[in-house]
């Protein structure tokens, strides 16, 4: 069963150049459990389709659509009902655990009014269960470093102390947005492995936002491609990896390093994402896709099935077996 069901999701910007359409007719949805993995490339409306869905659009931004928890539509809930929600059944972790730690309070302090507001607990009881949640995240002597200040921490045992803190109401859904983008390898590598087994001990579904394929493959159950606002391809990994049937998606598992090839071999997808200000007519990928054809430039792509397919939607006129034939010839070619 779906724990979020995002139906139709649009994000609008009114800026002085006019609207951008940031978002565009999303679909997505992710079941107990699970791990949904977002990809694309900068700009693609990534972020900004899970600010929406948590009610935290810029003030100039506008959401359509819905994004359905528990049968209610998210989109439409005061800010009152919001927070009830938001850091309690729903939890958002960050690229910047800055952006969502309290620079001014201790973390025993941040922690346990999150417990107080949310579960009515005590200082005492509240203290107890944050503690927990330190030693799970292996922040070590945490009895000790709860008294401490955000900016105390290393960046990694930040991030630990930013995901303990979403974790403390064992949240049914967990959104992370490119959580250890900023961290080094080793420490990036730690903090997945640490979201895994949290998920396996509690359950959560998780909406992973990320540019590495590497952690789609080793974390996800779904993927959704995001280009432009759109989904260009939504479904199981493992179907994505080895039949891809979107020119876009072809091209970011193209653009891999891989360890059988040489560096000057990387590929990285040609142009630059489109202004979302000014989007292109057609398929907004278009004028990047090697497969393009005449109706890719005048007519907008709906997302639709195919059954030889299954489980994937995909937003492109070209037939699923063409674009991976193609896939398939530049992978050995
Ligand atoms: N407050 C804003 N006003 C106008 N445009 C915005 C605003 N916030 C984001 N955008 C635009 O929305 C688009 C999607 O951004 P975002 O979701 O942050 O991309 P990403 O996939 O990198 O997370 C971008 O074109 C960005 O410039
Ligand atoms: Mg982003």
């Amino acid at each position: 069963m779906a724990v979020l069901q995002v139906k139709q999701l649009g994000v609008q910007f009114s800026t002085q150049d006019g609207t951008v359409y940031a978002v565009n007719h999303l679909d997505f949805a992710v079941d107990k459990g699970q791990t949904l993995g977002v990809v694309g490339e900068s700009g693609s409306g990534k972020s900004q389709s899970v600010l929406a869905v948590m009610g935290l659009l810029a003030r100039n931004g506008r959401a359509t659509g819905e994004a359905l928890y528990q049968g209610r539509n998210l989109l439409g809930l005061s800010e009152a009902e919001l927070n009830r929600i938001r850091g309690n059944r729903i939890a958002m972790i960050f690229q910047d655990p800055m952006t969502s730690l309290n620079p001014y309070l201790t973390v025993e302090r941040q922690m346990t009014e999150v417990l107080q507001f949310h579960k009515g607990q005590d200082r005492k009881t509240a203290r107890q269960h944050a503690l927990r949640l330190l030693d799970a995240v292996k922040i070590p002597e945490a009895a000790r470093r709860i008294g401490m200040y955000p900016h105390e921490f290393s960046g990694g045992m930040r991030q630990r102390v930013m995901i303990a803190t979403a974790l403390l109401c064992e949240p049914e859904l967990l959104i992370a947005d490119e959580p250890s983008t900023a961290l080094d390898v080793t420490v990036q590598a730690q903090i997945m492995a640490l979201l895994r087994e949290l998920q396996r001990d509690f359950g959560t579904a998780i909406v992973l936002i990320t540019h590495d394929l590497g952690v789609v493959a080793g974390l996800c159950d779904q993927v959704l491609v995001m280009y432009a606002g759109r989904a260009m391809e939504n479904g199981p990994v493992q179907q994505m990896f080895e039949r891809p049937s979107h020119p876009y998606t072809s091209g970011l598992l193209h653009a891999l390093p891989r360890l059988d090839r040489e560096r000057e071999h990387l590929v990285v997808i040609p142009g630059t994402p489109p202004n979302m200000a000014q989007p292109p007519s057609g398929c907004p990928y278009h004028p990047r896709c090697p497969l393009a054809e005449e109706v890719c430039r005048t007519t907008v792509p709906l997302p639709r099935g195919d059954a030889a397919w299954p489980g994937v939607l995909r937003t492109c006129h070209m037939e699923p077996a063409v674009v991976l034939a193609h896939h398939r010839e530049n992978l050995h070619g």
